[in-house]
């Protein structure tokens, strides 16, 4: 088969966070250099030609292998087979990491929002293991949204880190179809739009004098906080021009 410029690399770990969400842990090519935000387009060699679907990276550069979280798609081409790849078996992963949901793109500010759906909390695990949001802003709140208290991946590192880093990071999670489980259950689009999220934590609503936003998943829910955030006159980010939103959009 011809892998082209791609890397054969192999499966160390997985972690089985629900019948349908997984994470594996792969070896990570010697010169592959990436940023939080970034994806690799990822592919199995039982393809005759490379079918790419791209996943964020859930490592931090600093890490020696290479992590990724996906939820499997029964109707999908790629993933029901990733769910049944086991320690050992080989993926590709194309040459190099793509994307520009980068938090550098953003202009500086006070507060970072981490907004996410499902397995778009990927790319902010990267980012909160890097780290080095805590020395731009003076405060992190993630805010994750998942049907059920099964979906919620990292939790338990999220915790802790809330905890180690009392009052510098808040981690909210949301899951919206286990009614009485005492967590916040409506969606996040609509937690921001009517300020129960800030009053929650004690500020302000959101705005962009203060507040850097970042939104990762599901296509109708960035449709639906793109839409919120313009009529608070948040900017995106263009290239060449920082901006105080930015939008990662699964499918
Ligand atoms: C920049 C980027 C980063 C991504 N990162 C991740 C990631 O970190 N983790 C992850 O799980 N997925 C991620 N995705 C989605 C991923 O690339 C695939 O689309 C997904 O895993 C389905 O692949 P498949 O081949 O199984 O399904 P496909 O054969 O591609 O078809 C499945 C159909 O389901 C829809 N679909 C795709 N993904 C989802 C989903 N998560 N929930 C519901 N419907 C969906 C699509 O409309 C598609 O038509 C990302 C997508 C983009 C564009
Ligand atoms: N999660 C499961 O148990 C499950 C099981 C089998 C199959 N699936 C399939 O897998 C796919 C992905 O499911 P998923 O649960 O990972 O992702 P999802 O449908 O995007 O749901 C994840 C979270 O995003 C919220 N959300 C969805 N649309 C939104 C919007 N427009 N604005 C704001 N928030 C929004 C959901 O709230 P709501 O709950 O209010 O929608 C939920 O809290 C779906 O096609 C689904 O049919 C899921």
């Amino acid at each position: 088969m011809d892998i082209g410029a791609s890397h054969l690399e192999t499966v160390i770990a997985f972690r089985r966070w629900s019948a349908r969400t997984l994470s594996i842990t792969t070896t990570r090519p010697s010169d592959y250099a990436f940023r939080p935000g970034h994806y690799a387009r990822v592919s199995l060699p039982c393809f005759e030609r490379p079918l790419w679907r791209p996943y964020s990276i859930v490592s931090s550069s600093d890490q020696p292998q290479l992590e990724f979280l996906f939820s499997i798609i029964p109707s999908g081409r790629l993933t029901p087979l990733l769910g049944e790849l086991t320690v050992e078996s080989v993926i590709l992963i194309d040459r190099n990491p793509m994307g520009f949901f980068l938090e550098e793109s953003l202009s500086p500010g006070e507060v970072l929002w981490l907004l996410a759906t499902g397995t778009g909390v990927g790319p902010y695990i990267s980012l909160l293991r890097e780290g080095g949001i805590f020395a731009k802003y003076q405060q992190v709140i993630l805010v994750y949204s998942v049907r059920a208290r099964a979906e919620l991946a990292y939790d338990d590192e999220l915790r802790a880190l809330q905890q180690q880093l009392d009052g510098r990071f808040h981690y909210l999670p949301v899951i919206t179809r286990e009614p009485g489980t005492g967590y916040l259950s409506e969606r996040i689009p609509a937690l921001i739009g009517s300020g129960r999220l800030a009053n929650e934590l004690g500020m302000t609503p959101i705005n962009p004098v203060r507040d850097r936003v970042m939104v990762c998943g599901n296509p109708e829910f960035t449709s639906g906080m793109r839409a919120l955030l313009n009529e608070r006159q948040f900017a995106p980010c263009r290239r060449g021009q920082a901006g105080t939103m930015l939008f990662e959009k699964y499918w």
